[in-house]
């Protein structure tokens, strides 16, 4: 039975992977590396450095930078990124989302959070979720990023629960890969192609509701 819901948080409860993604398209335009839907897809879920990386090397430019530059250059980003959270309200809740936690919370669910954003709590915080989530798996103690299970497998470690009991909520492909190798139930919301690896695929936010998860589980 499931008893838990580990959460990712970007593209899932707020549109944050909107302004990562400008952020960093903005950085890449600064870079002269192209932007294109695969190099922006491929970055959700991805951490800060790993992101930059990703970036530079579909610029080949990975070469070019030395640590302290690319630390640089990630915080140029996440500055940007950072300026843009600070404007953020309730009101940037993704549709349905804040009816499906209250569900949740009020049917004893237990949640978690599994976002490798270091900006996660500020986010939550402007979102006033704070409280929906006491769990938070802090990504700075990770060893690897998703696609790497670890994120998911905390996630239900600070429940306490088995992961077969959770079910893990994604938008990214690396996301969907790091709940499969956790053993929770995937769920992906968006586009069924890029999420076909997900046990179950939402459209959008507004149609995940535990009634229609119960119908996809069957
Ligand atoms: C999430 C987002 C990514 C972002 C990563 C790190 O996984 O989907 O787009 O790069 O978090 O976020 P941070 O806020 O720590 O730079
Ligand atoms: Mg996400």
């Amino acid at each position: 039975d499931i008893k838990g819901f580990v959460f990712d948080l970007d593209g899932v409860i707020t549109d944050t992977s909107v302004l990562h993604g400008n952020a960093w398209h903005q950085l890449a335009d600064s870079l002269g590396v192209s932007w294109n839907d695969d190099l922006a897809n491929g970055l959700k879920g991805i951490s800060r450095m790993d992101s930059l990386e990703m970036i530079l090397k579909a610029g080949h430019k990975e070469n070019d930078y030395n640590q302290e530059q690319k630390v640089a250059l990630a915080t140029q980003k996440n500055d940007n990124y950072v300026a843009e959270v600070n404007k953020m309200t309730p009101a940037n809740i993704l549709p349905g989302m804040k009816a499906f936690l209250d569900d949740l919370r009020a049917k004893g669910y237990q949640l978690s959070l599994a976002s490798a954003s270091k900006n996660a709590p500020r986010v939550l915080d402007k979102l006033q979720l704070a409280d929906y989530f006491p769990k938070v798996v802090d990504p700075a103690n990770l060893t690897h990023g998703k696609p790497d299970p670890e994120i998911y497998t905390k996630g239900a470690q600070v429940l306490n629960l088995d992961p077969a009991q959770c079910i893990g909520v994604e938008d990214a492909a690396a996301g969907v890969q790091a709940i499969n190798a956790a053993g929770e139930v995937s769920l992906g919301i968006g586009d069924a192609h890029e999420l076909a690896a997900a046990d179950m695929v939402f459209a959008d936010t507004a149609s995940v509701t535990l009634e229609n998860i119960a119908k996809k589980l069957g």
